[in-house]
């Protein structure tokens, strides 16, 4: 391991960091916490092509350069498809399975769930432990709870944290489940993506608290959910306007698809452009639509497919202008596409933060739109 960086050096790359990060209530835990402890001996940057990662190593660089990228507003790739960038051997492919969150998103993330001194927190997804550690600077390691699927950066996170000066519960195990022992919690916060609302999650967490989770489903739409219970145990909430796009909650998972299907069934005109897909808002609608399809193609030829039935749904561009859809097997993606997008457009194409979610104590999950009696869709729970 290389020398410890020069802590002086590290206090002024820090103060910089909290003054970027200056509007948010959580500037003193910024400018408190080690981000370099958090980091190990490498990350990864985004490569030229596609999925390759560059990896960068703390001891190819000196000690500013190193807390420069440490004290950069940017998230840093730790891990992809299961290796650590630190064990690699030149460059990384594939997707991110681990990071450190951009600092002023994680703050965001904190601020949005409303964490006060006296709360108790379970967070989903230590990774680094940074803002784990962010946490117990302000209410104390007692009342923080973090739980990490993977064990390999579970038992870095605890190593980075202990460094640090804190000693919260640090759980390896699939945080789909919570974490039992130390519930009720005031506040859960996932720092990874979720296709739904895991139904532990609400019995976990008491009346009157809140959930603060990204959502991503199979489509890769995206919403910022911030649900809050009832006195009946039931959360409800209108989606945050932010673009978060979190990496996704391991189980939740698409299942991997081959690439040369070709879309079978009659054709017929298509009443929606399927470029309209491109629109963030509108790929969150489409998902709401199809649940369970994932997508290959894109522009004018989008195929959907829900491996589970093998029903599949394909776009072509006709020649004269306009585009036909082809579907096959016992769910008509497209139908329920279509029929979704027009009435989002009839509500005037809103954003995400048009919409929200209720979800009842037994796990149901209905998307609404505009209010809790509008248009609504059901998560696949
Ligand atoms: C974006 S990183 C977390 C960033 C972290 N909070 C930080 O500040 O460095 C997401 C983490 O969630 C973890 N994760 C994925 N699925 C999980 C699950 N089902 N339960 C717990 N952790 C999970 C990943 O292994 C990854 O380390």
């Amino acid at each position: 391991m290389n020398d410890p960086v020069p802590s002086e050096a590290a206090s002024v790359f820090r103060r910089a960091l909290a003054d970027l990060l200056s509007s948010s209530s959580w500037v003193e835990e910024v400018a408190s916490v080690p981000r370099e402890l958090f980091l190990g001996e490498a990350i990864c940057r985004a490569g030229r092509y596609g999925d390759r990662w560059e990896v960068l190593r703390r001891e190819e660089m000196s000690a500013p350069e190193w807390l420069r990228l440490a004290y950069s507003d940017e998230t840093w790739v730790t891990q992809v498809d299961g290796a650590m960038a630190a064990d690699a051997e030149g460059g990384l492919s594939g997707a991110p399975t681990s990071s450190s969150t951009q600092p002023g998103l994680v703050v965001r993330m904190l601020e949005v769930s409303q964490i006060r001194k006296g709360d108790t927190v379970l967070e989903i997804g230590t990774g680094t432990g940074y803002s784990t550690a962010l946490m117990c600077h302000r209410i104390g390691d007692r009342a923080v709870t973090s739980i990490e699927y993977d064990p390999v950066v579970a038992a870095l996170a605890r190593t980075a944290i202990t460094a640090a000066g804190y000693a919260p519960t640090l759980a390896v195990g699939d945080g789909l489940s919570g974490f039992e022992e130390n519930a009720e919690y005031d506040r859960l916060i996932a720092t990874c993506s979720v296709r739904y609302i895991p139904v532990q999650w609400m019995w976990q967490v008491r009346d009157g608290g809140t959930i603060t989770a990204p959502l991503r489903g199979w489509l890769g739409g995206t919403a910022f959910a911030h649900l809050t219970l009832d006195d009946a145990g039931n959360a409800s909430g209108r989606f945050l306007g932010d673009r978060l796009d979190f990496m996704t909650a391991r189980p939740h998972l698409p299942h991997p698809l081959s690439d040369s299907m070709l879309p079978r069934g009659e054709p017929r005109v298509s009443r929606i452009d399927p470029n309209v897909l491109h629109d963030p808002a509108a790929g969150f609608v489409a998902q709401l639509a199809a649940p369970s399809a994932q997508r290959l193609g894109a522009d004018d030829e989008v195929i959907l497919i829900d491996v589970a039935t093998g029903s599949q749904a394909g776009t072509t561009r006709m020649d004269g202008g306009g585009w036909t859809v082809r579907q096959h097997g016992p769910l008509r993606l497209w139908d329920a596409v279509e029929g979704a997008i027009e009435t989002w457009r009839n509500a005037g194409a809103p954003d995400q933060s048009a919409f929200g979610l209720t979800v009842t104590r037994s796990g149901d999950q209905r998307v609404w739109l505009g209010d809790p009696d509008g248009p609504c869709w059901y998560l696949p729970a």
